[in-house]
Parts: structure tokens; sequence; C-alpha cells
């Protein structure tokens, strides 16, 4: 008998060739913490609140009543008009049910959005440092990626200038994130128009990827599709994953207008059929219902954050800005490592806590760690006691 020799798509070899280093300090964390070390975690995204009850009961009370079946492909039209609500309040441009098209979670929703925009080796231009996320499905679509530079000298602050200076003639869509992960940066509503308009005009897609659009501290967030004039060339990502601390419910959305809705319809057909029925009926409860706790998660990541700012201000090498939404604070360790990896792995060698490197967010931020706001008050203490003993005991490693 011959061997089977197994052949894979180009696809999924593209996806397979994924840097493994990006989580390679988390994952060596975990091994430690499995044999039984007191490893302290902050390195992920996931909200450690509990969703809020009422959500739950919700949940509950709908798969009482059986529903539990095959659901549109386009989405629950109760969580559609849900969604589509919340745009039309803060929007000028009315936003209808039909303009919303629900997902298993955003990055679903942004590999649906991109899969219907882009033919493999097409490019998008995407600023960083940038979510991680983005490369595997950037990946797995074969794109051609051009990433623009937010500096660091800046705070990584959202650069329009930079961004037109690098869209070409070849440029299909521009995907921007705000407010950012890992930097907390947000792009003004004038930035937004500006953008939406010079791609609309250049017929280019602008993607906008807004989870983190209830977790701002100072002022609120602006959509894209409040800030543009036009809403042609204009698609809106976003989802319960982090303000409603829902992550594992995976549950997100994409907005947009005329054509490209059947498209993303059609796209979910044939890859989802549909997200469960009591999910997005909890969802749409969950939009409706959530002022009173999302703000009391909001209120305690502000907290979280101030600490982390004034206590990483007075360990002596280390510095940070205040971030003004999402859920990190990004430290620059440059004065006291060769790198943020460096930083990373020494730390949880010396002191058993976790941190992410800067660099697979991108090149700008390779002197920095990200730092979780996903850890209570007493945990982040705890955290930064094992830092500051690791920095002014000269366990670091320099150079
Ligand atoms: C910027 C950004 N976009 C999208 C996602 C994915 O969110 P979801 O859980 O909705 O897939 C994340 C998750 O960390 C994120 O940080």
């Amino acid at each position: 008998m011959t061997n089977f020799t197994p052949r894979f798509s180009s696809q999924s070899e593209a996806l397979n060739g994924e840097d493994a280093n990006v989580w390679a300090v988390s994952d060596r964390a975990h091994e430690l913490a499995d044999k039984g070390e007191d490893v302290i975690f902050l390195c992920v995204g996931d909200p450690n609140f509990d969703t809020p009850e009422p959500i739950l009961d919700f949940a509950r009370a709908r798969l009482g009543v059986g529903r539990t079946h095959y659901s549109p492909a386009a989405g629950e039209p109760m969580l559609r008009r849900a969604i589509a609500d919340i745009e039309s309040k803060v929007s000028p441009h009315p936003c209808n049910p039909d303009d919303v098209v629900v997902f298993p979670g955003g990055t679903n929703a942004i590999y649906g959005v991109l899969a219907c925009l882009l033919n493999p080796g097409e490019e998008i231009v995407i600023p960083e440092p940038m979510y991680i996320g983005y490369v595997p499905i950037c990946d797995a679509l074969r794109l051609s990626v051009k990433r623009v530079t937010c500096p660091a000298e800046t705070d990584f602050a959202f650069d329009i200038e930079a961004i037109k200076a690098t869209i070409s003639e070849q440029t299909r869509v521009v995907m921007i994130n705000t407010p950012v992960n890992p930097t907390g940066a947000m792009a003004t509503p004038e930035q937004l128009r500006e953008l939406a308009a010079y791609c609309r005009e250049r017929n280019i897609w602008l993607v906008c990827d807004e989870v983190y659009s209830m977790i701002t501290f100072a002022h609120r967030h602006t959509s894209l599709r409040t800030a543009a004039e036009s809403l042609d060339n204009i698609v809106v990502v976003d989802g319960l994953s982090k303000s409603h601390a829902m992550s594992g419910w995976r549950l997100g959305w994409a907005v947009a207008r005329g054509p490209l809705i059947d498209r993303l319809v059609a796209f979910a057909g044939a890859t989802i059929f549909g997200c469960p029925q009591f999910i997005q009926e909890a969802a749409a409860f969950a939009l409706e219902f959530d002022s009173y706790f999302v703000k009391q998660m909001r209120d305690a990541y502000q907290k979280r954050r101030d600490l982390i700012v004034e206590r990483i201000g007075k360990i002596s090498g280390l510095s940070c800005y205040s971030p003004e939404a999402g859920m990190f604070v990004m430290v620059d360790v440059s004065k006291v490592s060769a790198s943020g990896q460096v930083f990373a792995e020494a730390l949880l060698d010396a002191e058993r806590v976790s941190v992410l490197p800067g660099a697979p967010f991108g090149s700008s931020s390779i002197n920095h760690v990200r730092l979780t706001l996903a850890a209570d008050e007493a945990e982040l203490s705890r955290a930064l006691d094992r830092i500051e003993h690791f920095v002014t005991s000269g366990n670091r490693q320099v150079g």
C-alpha cells in the first residue's frame, strides 16, 4: 500500500506560518503555573469580570423557551434592530437593521468583511502597533499588508498623514482600529471624517474596528459611521467581548451599506449559517440595558489604568503614558532592557509575571511591553511590586 501524503490548501499553509513567538512568554508562564508556580498573568485582553447577571438570566430564559434553533444568516431581527438603534442614536446617518450583519465575534466579522473586499495578493493598509489578531486573518486571505508606523515618541498617536502617504494606487482597503489595541490611542472625529473622504475619493474601502468603543476614559468614542460624511465606502465592526465581558459568547457584527451587506450575508450563510438564537437575543438585551454595568466596568478599568500609570511612573527606568481608552497600558522598557522581548522573558524568569512583548504589535513598540487592565487592583499591585523589585534589584537583563 502506498503512503498517504497529506496535501493542504495554501490558505492553511499561510496560517501555519504564524509567528510562534507572539505567545512564547505567555505559553511558558502557563507551563510554570501548571507546575504550581505563583505566576501573575498580565498578558491577555479577556475581561476578568463575569458577564453581568441580568444578561445570564435573559439567556437562560431564552434557552428555556426553545431558542436553540437555526437563525437567519444576517442575524436575529431583534439584535439587528438593537444595534441599528444604537447606531442611529449617536450618528447623523440613520441606521437600518438591514445595514447590520451578525457574526460569531469581531474576529469573524473582520474576516468576513476582508474576504468580501479583497482578493489574494491585494493591498490593505493598516496602522501599527496593531492588534495581533489581524496578522492571521491577513495571512489566511493572503493579503499584501502595508503597515503604517505610529511612532512611540507620539504615544503612538493616530497619524492620518502617514496613512494617506502609505495609500497607493494598489490599495483596496484601509483598516483602522479605534480605540487601538494595544496603545489605547483614539482617532478624532475630524481625522475619521477626513480619512473616510480621502479613501472614498480614491475608491478605497475604510474598515474601522471599534471593539473597544465603550471602554474610553476622558471622552467618549466617536464611531467612523458617525464621523464620516458619506457611508458608501465605510464598514464598522464592533462586538460585546470587551464592553460587556462577553468574550466567550462570541458575538460581533459589521455595519455597512448597500451591496456589501448582501455579500456579507452570503458569506455568513456559507461559513456560519447563523449564530445561536439565545445568544443573539441575550446580546440584544445586553445592548438595551447596559448603561449601568458597562459604566461600572469602565470605571474599574480607569482605576486600574491610573494605578498602573502611577506605579510605573515611580519606577526609575520605566515609563508609560496614560492611555485614553482600551484595556492595556504600554510600558517603555528601553532604558532597562534591550527590547520588550528581553524584558518580558527576564521578568517571567525572575518574578513570575507574564506580560506581552511589544514587537508582535509592530516595529514601533519593540521596546515596550503590554500590561492588561483585565486584573483586579490587588493583583495589579502585586504584579507591580514584582516589576519594581525586578527593575530595582538589577535582575533585569541589560544589553
Ligand atoms: C482590536 C481588536 N479587534 C478585535 C478583537 C476580537 O474580538 P472578538 O472577541 O469580538 O472576536 C480583539 C480582541 O482582543 C481586539 O483587541
